[in-house]
């Protein structure tokens, strides 16, 4: 029998960064991070277990097929959870570019688990009733984690925790909390980044010097990025993200051999936020795995923003206001 799913979800835009894994766990962070959720960017994934079927699982994102070992850390603990077998079938679609620095496995891994859990509680109940599953966030948390750290924080909306060590996040604030809090995307390449972030961070954990220094530090800067998105204090927001991505990048630049994101759009970027600062605009940017630029922002300052790096974008220019958590729809069986 198959059972179906359809979910959506939203990137998890780090503006305290998860870099390090823990041992004894899969994607167990190292350091706690705070992040918000971006509406205007998506992710949908659509999923169908066939509860009779053997074959390997089946994941195609954005008409291209995946290797599924990647995938079956997540895929297999939605089984088990639900104490089911069976195959899955997965076409999932982002709205943005996929694994190019904009959080694409974040928000995917999070539609990803909550549309296979929703069609593998399904079919653990008894046949003939639609269900809405009755799976809460915090188990879709968890088993998001396994694919991607980062959808540990997508599966929930507005401003976001995920604490060192811990199996699931949580939401600190809902998407309501502050509504002209923007944040402005410039992709200023597209494609694919060179080296991933999975590769990077465990890289940067082996072979950087800086590494112990960043797991000590990180902690303060994600209680005050917390106390900040509580106050709505933009300026010590941003200048507490701009800490702690530039700190991540030190580890980065200091690896062995060094992994090198940034291009020259990236910097001259940075160069002209600062200038911008100096003039009054209240734009922090923060940057991930990737060139790409997104700035901390006011709904007010976002025209200011856009005018001085729209030439710099090789892309549409995005602005993203905090976003719900994922959700998902299971219409029911087919025969
Ligand atoms: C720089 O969540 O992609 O975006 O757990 O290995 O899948 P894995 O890593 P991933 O890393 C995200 C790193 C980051 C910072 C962040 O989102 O916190």
């Amino acid at each position: 029998m198959e059972h179906r799913c359809r979910s959506v979800a939203h990137p998890s835009l780090a503006v305290v960064k998860y870099w390090g894994k823990r041992d004894g766990g899969i994607n167990l962070p190292a350091v706690p991070s705070v992040a918000v959720t971006l509406a205007e960017l998506q992710s949908t994934c659509d999923v169908v277990l066939d509860t009779g079927s053997s074959r390997p699982d089946r994941i195609v994102v954005n008409d291209e097929d995946q290797e599924p070992v990647h995938f079956e850390p997540l895929l297999d603990a939605v089984r088990a959870a639900a104490g089911v077998s069976g195959r899955f079938a997965v076409h999932g679609h982002n709205s943005f570019p996929t694994a190019a620095g904009l959080a694409s496995s974040s928000s995917g891994m999070a539609a990803l688990a909550a549309a296979a859990l929703g069609a593998a509680f399904d079919a653990s109940l008894s046949a003939d009733r639609a269900v809405s599953p009755p799976v809460d966030r915090a188990v879709i948390s968890r088993i998001a984690r396994l694919g991607s750290g980062s959808a540990a924080r997508a599966v929930y909306g507005g401003f976001t925790r995920w604490d060192a060590g811990a199996e699931t996040a949580r939401r600190i604030h809902d998407e309501a909390w502050w509504p002209e809090f923007r944040v402005v995307v410039v992709p200023v390449v597209r494609g694919k980044k060179p080296i991933s972030s999975r590769t990077a961070m465990e890289r940067t954990r082996r072979t950087s010097p800086y590494y112990d220094a960043w797991i000590a530090d990180a902690p303060l800067l994600a209680d005050v990025a917390e106390n900040a998105i509580g106050n709505r204090d933009l300026r010590r927001l941003g200048e507490t993200a701009r800490l702690s991505y530039l700190r991540m990048f030190a580890t980065m630049f200091s690896a062995d051999p060094p992994v090198q994101y940034w291009l020259p759009a990236s910097v001259e970027a940075q160069i002209r936020l600062a200038a911008l600062r100096n003039g009054g605009v209240a734009a922090w940017e923060t940057m991930d795995a990737g060139p790409q630029i997104k700035v901390l922002t006011s709904q007010e300052a976002v025209p200011a923003v856009i005018d001085a790096l729209q030439d710099l974008s090789d892309g549409n220019v995005l602005v993203c206001s905090p976003g719900p958590g994922v959700s998902v729809e299971c219409p029911g069986h087919a025969p």
